[in-house]
């Protein structure tokens, strides 16, 4: 039997096993995939690599993980972090989230080209996300509570691909075509938090999938707007691992598992 998993630490709470191993049982593939409380990467690494075929990774083993690996994607050299692993001869990272994102924004949006995108936050998420964007040819502009963050992935945007993203002070809602939130505002216990007072009748995308109905997806479904939550980045992202080690994935039976999982929990 094939074994993965997701390592990080808190991880109690990932909803990557129940999703994997639902695809794993459409899929009648003999594979099991877990959840693995790594405090310490430089001791489970080698554990790791002999007894798993892959590996999700998460907070906060990200970045520390790239010490350890033999081959790096574009994604992970441009994002400067890794979500996935596969181990074979050598170790190769891959970063899904990037992939995830543009996947997602794409079921509302096929052709991200010329669109003009917002994106609230600057962490590892958003990081993602514009990236994504800008690779895709969006003209993205980016809004963070602390503008030195903002500024920061704009001058490696800048530095990396050679395109600007323009860093706002505050968020400009003209002209835009999608809206995406990035930061943890409105994740549960602050459900009742949103990013933004109003939000226009556009594409809007949410990353906090707890609760699965943000502030921000009702405000912009009250709108009119078209929304996107976020378990379809999850799933997307999930899907794109499922890939990476050679299946091929059940988008549909992964997202209902996914839902499963967020209501029982
Ligand atoms: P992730 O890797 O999931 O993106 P992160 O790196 O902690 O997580 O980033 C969280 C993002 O949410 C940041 O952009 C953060 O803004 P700051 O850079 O100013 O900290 C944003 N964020 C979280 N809580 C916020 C709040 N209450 N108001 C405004 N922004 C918030």
């Amino acid at each position: 039997m094939k074994k993965y998993a997701v390592i990080g630490n808190p991880i109690g709470q990932s909803l990557s096993p129940a999703m994997h191993n639902a695809a794993f049982k459409e899929l009648g593939v003999d594979a099991h995939y877990e959840a693995l409380e790594v405090e310490k990467l430089d001791r489970a690494y080698d554990f790791l690599k002999k007894n798993f075929a892959g590996i999700n990774v998460t907070i906060p083993h990200k970045v520390g993980i790239l010490e350890y690996v033999d081959e790096k994607e574009m994604a992970v050299d441009l994002i400067g972090a890794a979500n996935c692993i596969e181990f074979g001869k050598t170790a190769n990272a891959y970063n899904t989230d990037m992939y995830g994102a543009i996947e997602a924004l794409k079921t509302e949006v096929p052709k991200l080209k010329g669109k003009r995108v917002l994106v609230l936050g600057a962490g590892g998420a958003a990081r993602a996300i514009v990236y994504g964007c800008a690779l895709e040819g969006a003209e993205v502009s980016l809004y963070n509570r602390t503008v030195e963050k903002a500024n920061e992935l704009a001058k490696d945007v800048r530095t990396k691909l050679g395109k600007d993203i323009r860093v706002l002070r505050k968020p400009e809602l003209k002209g835009l075509d999608i809206l995406v939130n990035a930061t943890s505002i409105g994740m549960t216990p602050n459900a009742n938090e949103s990013p933004l007072d109003s939000i226009p009748k556009i594409v809007v995308m949410d990353i906090v999938y707890n609760p699965l109905d943000t502030k921000f997806l009702k405000q912009a479904k009250a709108a009119g707007a078209r929304t996107i939550n976020g378990v379809e980045m999850f799933v997307q992202q999930g899907a794109e691992s499922l890939r990476i080690w050679g299946y091929k994935p059940p988008i549909e039976v992964m997202r209902e598992a996914v839902l499963k999982e967020l209501k029982e929990k």
